[in-house]
């Protein structure tokens, strides 16, 4: 039987690979071989077929790989994430988790990535474009009895502790938009979206999904409407998607305990360092042409707008700059 993970596995590579090749080092026939080669096709991956040489992904793909990412993590974080895994494909990695802990529950803390997203969420109903191995679709869910209110301002303080685990690729102008989407140059990185099920004040389950663009094509991101960049575009720091998954899930579940213990109060000030709209003229969606000028984020990672009846604090919505 082929399976079509061992067949991405073969030509992740990015050389030619022959049919016969491909049929004997799987044991199954050029027929099967075909239909699996289809299905590739429906998850988005470009096959180029050469006669005369055979099949391959043009350029290769760097698979995520769980020994090699598990290998990656600190004993410590590692220890506390009772289970890690990685789908090849999945309707939304939130979704998956969110059905988990409905069904089986999720343990303490459980993470989940996958190379590919049919249905990827994205905040206020949106579509998360997720083509296939190209950028880092990730969610970590976490059972918690503390109740939805000590999650006030989680959203922007992953934002933090995305950036924190960035770092090392030293990204010139990588800031937050308030909420919580990462941003270069008014250009989008990624974005969070935390989606909770359970009890307003007893146990619940809370699902941190984080989508990072690394590699993703201008072709393949055609449909996003808003400027958007990856991060091969912003650094020169080479990148491997293990290491990076890897320190993205370290800083994530490091920055989650310290959130535990301390809320959004230890994370505060450095998001306001990290503020793109600070001072700047903005416009709030939603709430019919409202205007006014950030002046950074309240206690509980609430905008403070001023406008000229004073400063409002905004607690959800989103806000576009003013073009100038
Ligand atoms: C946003 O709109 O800015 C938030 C995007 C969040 C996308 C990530 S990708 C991993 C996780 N699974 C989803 O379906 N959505 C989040």
């Amino acid at each position: 039987m082929l399976s079509l993970d061992s067949l991405i596995a073969i030509l992740a590579d990015g050389e030619f690979h022959s049919g016969v090749e491909l049929g004997e080092s799987q044991s199954v026939s050029r027929t099967a071989i075909w239909k699996s080669l289809q299905k590739l096709q429906e998850l988005g991956i470009p096959v180029e077929t050469v006669k005369g040489k055979g099949y391959r992904i043009p350029g290769g793909i760097n698979l995520l790989r769980p020994a090699e990412l598990e290998t990656a993590l600190p004993p410590d974080v590692r220890s506390g994430i009772d289970q890690l895994t990685v789908l090849t494909s999945t309707d939304s990695t939130n979704a998956w988790l969110l059905q988990q802990a409905q069904e089986h529950g999720i343990g303490r803390c459980r993470v989940c990535m996958a190379e590919y997203q049919s249905a990827g969420r994205g905040r206020r109903g949106r579509n998360w474009i997720s083509p296939f191995g190209q950028n880092i679709y990730l969610s970590i869910g976490y059972t918690l009895d503390a109740g939805f209110a000590a999650l006030e301002g989680l959203s922007l303080a992953v934002g933090v502790m995305v950036v924190e685990a960035l770092a090392p690729y030293r990204i010139p102008g990588l800031q937050l938009k308030w909420p919580n989407d990462i941003w270069v140059g008014g250009r989008k990185l990624g974005g969070v979206l935390i989606e909770l099920s359970g009890e307003q004040s007893g146990p619940c389950h809370v699902i941190i999904g984080l989508g990072l663009n690394v590699f993703m094509e201008r072709g393949e991101g055609a449909a996003i409407e808003q400027a958007w960049t990856t991060l091969s575009e912003e650094t020169d720091v080479p990148i491997e998607r293990n290491q990076l998954a890897a320190r993205l899930v370290e800083a994530l579940v490091r920055g989650m305990a310290l959130f535990e213990r301390e809320g959004f109060a230890l994370f505060r000030e450095r998001w306001q360092q990290l503020d793109a709209l600070r001072d700047r003229v903005v416009t709030l969606s939603g709430v019919q042409g409202k205007e006014g000028i950030c002046r950074g984020i309240g206690r509980f990672g609430h905008l403070l707008l001023e406008t000229p009846s004073g400063i409002e604090e905004i607690a959800a919505g989103e806000v576009s700059l003013r073009p100038s």
